[in-house]
C-alpha cells in the first residue's frame, strides 16, 4: 500500500525549479523575513506545544467559532485528557504567558511565533488541515498606536517580500455592551428573511449573529443590504480610538480600507479589528489578520491586561508570491566543489572537504565513483561557485587550479591552504 500525506497536508522539500510553493527555499526566504521584520519591531520569539487540552481553546477562541464548533482535531489522551491540535497561536502564548508570570517580568511583552495550525476544514487551494502561520502578539498596552504598530507589522512583512494587490480592511466592533445592543439589532433586522438565509447563517443566527455579517453567500449578501452598521453603535470611547487609528494609518500612508462588517471569525475579538486580503487568491482571499483582544487573558486566569495580535497565513503568502512572479532569491550553492581522480586524492578530498566546513565555508564533494565530466555538470547544476579537480599532479606538487564557474578563471593555489584562501573570498550570506 502506497501511504500517502493524509488530505489536507502536504511536505515542504526543496525543488529544483523554486517555482513550486512546496519548496523549501520559498519557506525559508519568508521565515527569514518573518524574523527579521520581528527584530525590527521589537518582538521576541516563543515557541508552544502543538498541543494544548481542548478547553483552553474552547474558553479562549470561544465556543460560538466555527473553529471550535467544526474544526478542532481533538483527542483524548492515554491519562484520559481531552487534547486539541493548536487550531491557532493567540490562547496558547496567553496560557504561557499566565503559566510563567511573564507579567512580572516588564510591561509590554511583544511576542512572535511560526508555527503550524491544525484545522479540520474542507481542503482547497488555499485552505489546509495542516497550514502555518506567522504571527505576532503585544501584550499590555492599549493604546491605538499599538494597534497601528501591529497593522504596520503586518504591512511590512508583506512589503518586504514584495507582495502586491493586497487590501487592508479594518472595523471597530467596540466593546461587549456595544455588541450586545448591536447584536439585538441585527436579529431583528434579519429576523424576516431568517428562512432564507444560508444554513451556516440560520445556525449564526442564535449562537453569534454578527458572523453573518461576513458571509460569503450570495443570497445572504443580499439579504443584509441596509443591514444596521457596528460603528452606528459604538460608544464614545471605541469612537475616539477607532479614528485616532485611522488617523495613524493616514499619517503612514497605510491605505485601508472601513469594513463595517468585518467581525473575524474569533469570538475574542473587541474594538480594533482587521483582515489583510490578496487579490490573488480566489475563495481563500484573507492573507492575515487580527485585532485587539483585551479581556481574554483575563478570562484564561491571568492579569487583566490589554491585548493585540494578528496572524498571517504562510501557505497564502507563498502561493501570492509565486501568483505574482516575485523574483526571490535563489539558494547559493557551495563556494567549492572538489573533485578526486584517483582513491588517493578521494582520501586528500575528503580531508580538505572537513577543513574547509571547519572554517566555514561551504564545501561539497560527491563519494560516488561518477567520472569527470559527470561531476562537472553535477557540480555546475547544483550552482558551485568554484571547482578544484585534484589527481596525481596536484597530490606530488601540493599546487591545484581553481576554476571560478560564472567566468571559466583559472588560479593556482596551494592545496593546504585552500581553506585559507576561501575563507577570505566566503563573505556572503546564504541569501545575499
Ligand atoms: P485567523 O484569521 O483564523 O486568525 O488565521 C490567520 C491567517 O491564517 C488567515 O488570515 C489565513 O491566512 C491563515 N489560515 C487560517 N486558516 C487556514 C487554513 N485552513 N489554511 C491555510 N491558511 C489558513 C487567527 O488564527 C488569530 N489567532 C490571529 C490573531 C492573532 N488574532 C490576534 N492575534
Amino acid at each position: 500500500m502506497n501511504i500517502k500525506a493524509p488530505p489536507g497536508t502536504f511536505d515542504i522539500i526543496p525543488q529544483d525549479t523554486h517555482e513550486n510553493w512546496h519548496d523549501s527555499y520559498l519557506w525559508a526566504h519568508a521565515e527569514s523575513i518573518f524574523r527579521e521584520l520581528s527584530r525590527r519591531f521589537g518582538y521576541e520569539e516563543i515557541r508552544t506545544p502543538i498541543f494544548e487540552r481542548a478547553e483552553l481553546f474552547q474558553r479562549g477562541v470561544g465556543e460560538s467559532s466555527d473553529i471550535v464548533l467544526k474544526e478542532m482535531y481533538t483527542f483524548e489522551d492515554k491519562g484520559k485528557r481531552l487534547m486539541a491540535l493548536r487550531p491557532e497561536g493567540t490562547a496558547p502564548v496567553l496560557r504561557a504567558f499566565i503559566e510563567h508570570h511573564l507579567h512580572a517580568q516588564s510591561t509590554l511583552h511583544k511576542l512572535f511565533y511560526i508555527a503550524p495550525m491544525f484545522r479540520y476544514e474542507r481542503a482547497q487551494a488555499g485552505r489546509y488541515r495542516q497550514h502555518h502561520q506567522f504571527g505576532a502578539e503585544a501584550i499590555g498596552n492599549d493604546t491605538p498606536e499599538q494597534d497601528v504598530e501591529m497593522i504596520d507589522l503586518a504591512c511590512s512583512v508583506y512589503k518586504e517580500l514584495g507582495l502586491e494587490n493586497l487590501k487592508i480592511q479594518l472595523n471597530s466592533i467596540g466593546d461587549l455592551e456595544s455588541r450586545t445592543a448591536f447584536r439585538v439589532e441585527l436579529k431583528k433586522f434579519l429576523h424576516p428573511s431568517l428562512n432564507k438565509l444560508s444554513e451556516d447563517s440560520q445556525r449564526r443566527y442564535e449562537i453569534n449573529p454578527l458572523r453573518i455579517l461576513d458571509s460569503k453567500d450570495p443570497g445572504d449578501q443580499e439579504i443584509l443590504i441596509g443591514a444596521p452598521s457596528i460603528l452606528d453603535f459604538l460608544d464614545q470611547a471605541s469612537c475616539a480610538r477607532f479614528k485616532r487609528v485611522q488617523a495613524l494609518l493616514d499619517d503612514l500612508e497605510l491605505n485601508y480600507e472601513v469594513n463595517p462588517r468585518l467581525v473575524r471569525g474569533l469570538d475574542y475579538y473587541v474594538e480594533t479589528v482587521f483582515e489583510i486580503t490578496s487579490g490573488d487568491l480566489g475563495a481563500q482571499n484573507s492573507i492575515g489578520g487580527g485585532g485587539r483582544y483585551n479581556g481574554l487573558l483575563k478570562k484564561l486566569g491571568g492579569p487583566d491586561l490589554p491585548c493585540i495580535g494578528f496572524a498571517t497565513g504562510i501557505e497564502r503568502i507563498i502561493l501570492t508570491l509565486l501568483k505574482q512572479g516575485i523574483a526571490t532569491p535563489k539558494p547559493m550553492g557551495p563556494t567549492i566543489f572538489l573533485i578526486g581522480l584517483d582513491q588517493d586524492a578521494k582520501k586528500a578530498c575528503f580531508h580538505i572537504l572537513h577543513k574547509l566546513r571547519q572554517k566555514g565555508i561551504s564545501a561539497q564533494m560527491d563519494f560516488s565513483t561518477r567520472k569527470l565530466p559527470k561531476l562537472m555538470q553535477y557540480a555546475d547544476s547544483i550552482g558551485a561557485q568554484h571547482v578544484a579537480v585534484i589527481g596525481e599532479n596536484e597530490l606530488s606538487s601540493g599546487m591545484v587550479d581553481i576554476k571560478e564557474l560564472s567566468t571559466g578563471n583559472i588560479k593556482k593555489h596551494e592545496l593546504n591552504a585552500l581553506h585559507e584562501i576561501f575563507q577570505k573570498i566566503q563573505t556572503r550570506s546564504v541569501w545575499t
